[in-house]
């Protein structure tokens, strides 16, 4: 067993940390304040390739395996988180599907333009009474010659403000059992139909667009349909499996965020004559977050090893996403604490970092639904 990454995925790392700090280090905050991301990211993150780092070359992507991902969106979230959902969303929710489950047609259009950063996408899956229960879904697509028209709205589509394509999980049969009558359709952002609705104003990843997606009569071909027919709901939660490995990567990004804080501070900050990192209750603070830190990202690298082998992960992207975003949550609180006063100012980013530490327990399921999938498979 080799803990060591690849050379490659050294170089990759090593490259995204450097763009991270020269250029997401100075707009990071701004994200957060202007509740958008700087233009000149989505370019930048082009010419690094991470919009379609997964994607197969033969499609202008880079072809590399989502441990790849998981390494880069560590990178990207130790600095700017808001940054970082915007890139696991797309990568992990939308390509992932699509290599997936696409027709061929499906891949050669749309794979090439994710990859190159010109389409953005989104997932289109929570509804107001569809949250962890995902599988009640009342969005509807009734079928109409050779086409199939939607109807319905979807929310907290992270990405739903300047996506160019949205997977929409709807119902084609009212019939059927809950799970077993949804299908999946690839939905471009000109459907006469489709609008955005309210951007929501959140308490972390501002800088991320996250909005309602509105479906009046939207119309689209047949071939848009991805998958099978009331197969969409499998589709959705094997899809979740990969998104959770990418969040957690993101909830490892801001986790190491707090502790590099946190040791710098604790080096600079004297008090009874002395820096507090050297206070035994400070010092054990910093051991149990990198400890913790640490631990949790050997379960997302075996999460998504197993996903690049084909294999299955469900529970293991459940058990990386629990033990990394309780990690990062943990680590955000004790970096406060060991700041102190300070740390509830935003003299320092710690409480950006303590915000936007938080949704990675909350969105591509809660920690309770990650508990609830672990049991399941424990107890299958
Ligand atoms: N992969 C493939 N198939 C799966 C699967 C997986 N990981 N998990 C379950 N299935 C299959 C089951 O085998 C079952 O099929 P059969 O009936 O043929 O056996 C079918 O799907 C239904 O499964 P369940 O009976 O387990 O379904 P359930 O209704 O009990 O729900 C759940 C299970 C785990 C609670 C699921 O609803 C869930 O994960 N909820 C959380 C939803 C979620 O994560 N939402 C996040 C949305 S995205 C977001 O956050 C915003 C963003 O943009 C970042």
């Amino acid at each position: 067993m080799d803990f060591e990454l690849p050379e490659d995925l050294v170089l990759i790392r090593d490259a995204v940390k450097d763009y991270s700090e020269s250029v997401l280090g100075p707009l990071a905050a701004r994200h957060d304040r202007e509740s958008e991301l700087a233009p000149e990211v989505f370019a930048g993150l082009a010419e690094l390739g991470l919009w379609g780092i997964t994607i197969p070359e033969e499609y202008g992507g880079s072809g590399l395996p989502n441990l790849a991902l998981c390494v880069a969106l560590e990178e990207l979230n130790r600095v700017c988180a808001s940054t970082g959902v915007t890139v696991s969303v797309h990568n992990s929710l939308l390509g992932s599907p699509i290599m997936k489950y696409g027709s061929e047609q499906q891949m050669s259009t749309w794979l090439p333009r994710l990859a190159s950063g010109e389409c953005i996408g989104a997932y289109c899956l929570t509804e107001a009474g569809a949250g962890s229960d995902a599988a009640a879904v009342t969005t509807t697509a009734r079928r109409d010659g050779d086409d199939w028209i939607l109807n319905g709205t979807k929310i907290f589509v992270t990405n739903g403000g300047f996506a160019g394509l949205y997977v929409v999980y709807a119902r084609t049969d009212p019939e059927a059992p809950k799970a077993k009558g949804i299908s999946a359709f690839l939905v471009p952002r000109d459907t006469p139909g489709l609008s955005i609705g309210a951007h929501e104003k959140k308490t972390g990843i501002r800088g991320s667009s996250t909005t309602e997606i509105l479906l009046e009569d939207a119309r689209v071909s047949a071939d848009l349909l991805l998958g099978p027919e009331n197969g969409g709901f499998k589709i959705a939660l094997e899809t979740l499996d990969g998104g959770r490995i990418g969040i957690a990567s993101q909830a490892l990004g801001i986790g190491r965020a707090c502790l590099e804080a946190a040791i710098r501070y604790a080096k600079e900050r004297e008090q009874f004559g002395r820096p507090i990192g050297h206070f035994q209750a400070v010092g054990w603070k910093l051991a149990d977050m990198s400890t913790r830190l640490d631990a949790a990202r050997l379960l997302v690298y075996r999460a998504a090893s197993l996903r690049d082998a084909g294999k299955p992960c469900t529970m293991q992207a459940a058990q990386a996403k629990l033990a990394a975003s309780t990690t990062a949550n943990f680590c955000a609180d004790e970096c406060l604490q060991i700041h102190g006063g300070a740390g509830y100012t935003d003299d320092f980013p710690v409480e950006r970092f303590f915000r936007d530490a938080r949704i990675t327990e909350i969105y591509e399921g809660a920690t309770d639904i990650q508990r609830l999938v672990i049991a399941r498979n424990l107890l299958a």
